[in-house]
C-alpha cells in the first residue's frame, strides 16, 4: 500500500517524509487555495520537496486543448508530474493524447464503477475514486474500491486504484483489506495512524517504572 499526502503544505510534505511514509503526493484546487500562496510557486516547491516522488497537479480547464495545455506545462515543471484530469468526456480525449505522450495522469472526481473502468481503459496511470464524499451522500464509497479492484484485476488493468477523499484512519485499513494500490491522505489522517491510547498508557508506565531502576546506564552520571 502507498501512502500518499493529500496536500499542498510543504511542512507536512516534508514531516512525511522524515517518518519515511511518503509515497507521493496529491492536490486539488481546493487545496493550493488553502496555501494563500501563488500555485506555481507552490507546486515547484512540492515537486522539489517530494522528488523523485510522483506529484499529481489539477488542470482547471475543461475542454480538451486547454486540458492538454495545461497537462503539457505542469509536466514541464518536473519530471515527477502526474497530471490530474476530471473524468469528463473532454478528460478522456485528452488522456487518449497525454498517453501517447508519455504524461502520467490521475483520473480525478471518480463517484462510479463504470467512470472507474473508462479511466483504466483510456490508459490512466492512477484513478482516483472519492470515498469520502460518497459517504456523505449516503453511499457507501469503499464498496466503490472494492469494484475497481476487482474490474481491474478481472481485466488485467494496469491503472492503480488510488483512494482519495479519505476522512479516517479506517478508511485506510478498508483500503489495504480490499487491495487498493494507494491512499492519499491528509496529514491529520496519517498522524492518526501512529495513534493507539494503550500505546500512550503503555509508554507512561514504562517510563514511571525506568525511575525505579537503580544504575541508568543513559546517564553521563549514574544514579
Ligand atoms: O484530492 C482529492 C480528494 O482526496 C479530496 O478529498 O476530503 O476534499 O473529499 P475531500
Amino acid at each position: 500500500m502507498k501512502f500518499f499526502l493529500d496536500t499542498a503544505m510543504i511542512d507536512e510534505i516534508k514531516q512525511a517524509k522524515a517518518w519515511g511514509f511518503l509515497d507521493g503526493v496529491t492536490t486539488n484546487p481546493s487545496l493550493a487555495a488553502k496555501t494563500g500562496r501563488p500555485f506555481k510557486t507552490v507546486a515547484q516547491e512540492i515537486l522539489k520537496t517530494a522528488a523523485p516522488l510522483p506529484v499529481s497537479l489539477e488542470v482547471v480547464a475543461t475542454d480538451v486543448e486547454g486540458m492538454l495545455e495545461q497537462a503539457r506545462e505542469l509536466y514541464s515543471w518536473g519530471k515527477n508530474v502526474v497530471a490530474k484530469i476530471p473524468m469528463t468526456e473532454a478528460g478522456m480525449q485528452a488522456l487518449n493524447i497525454l498517453k501517447k505522450e508519455e504524461i502520467p495522469v490521475n483520473v480525478t472526481l471518480v463517484f462510479s464503477a463504470n467512470q472507474a473502468l473508462l479511466a483504466a481503459k483510456a490508459g490512466a496511470t492512477y484513478v482516483s475514486p472519492f470515498i469520502g464524499r460518497l459517504d456523505d451522500v449516503g453511499e457507501e464509497g469503499m464498496r466503490l474500491i472494492e469494484d475497481a479492484v476487482r474490474i481491474y484485476k478481472n481485466y488485467g488493468f494496469s491503472t492503480q486504484v488510488l483512494v482519495a477523499s479519505i476522512r479516517h484512519p479506517m478508511h485506510i485499513v478498508e483500503a489495504c483489506r480490499i487491495g487498493a494500490d494507494v491512499a492519499t491522505m491528509p496529514f491529520s489522517v496519517l498522524r492518526q495512524l501512529f495513534k493507539h491510547p494503550l500505546t500512550d498508557a503503555g509508554l507512561k508506565k514504562f517510563l514511571a517504572d525506568w525511575e525505579k531502576v537503580p544504575g541508568n546506564p543513559f546517564e553521563k552520571v549514574p544514579r
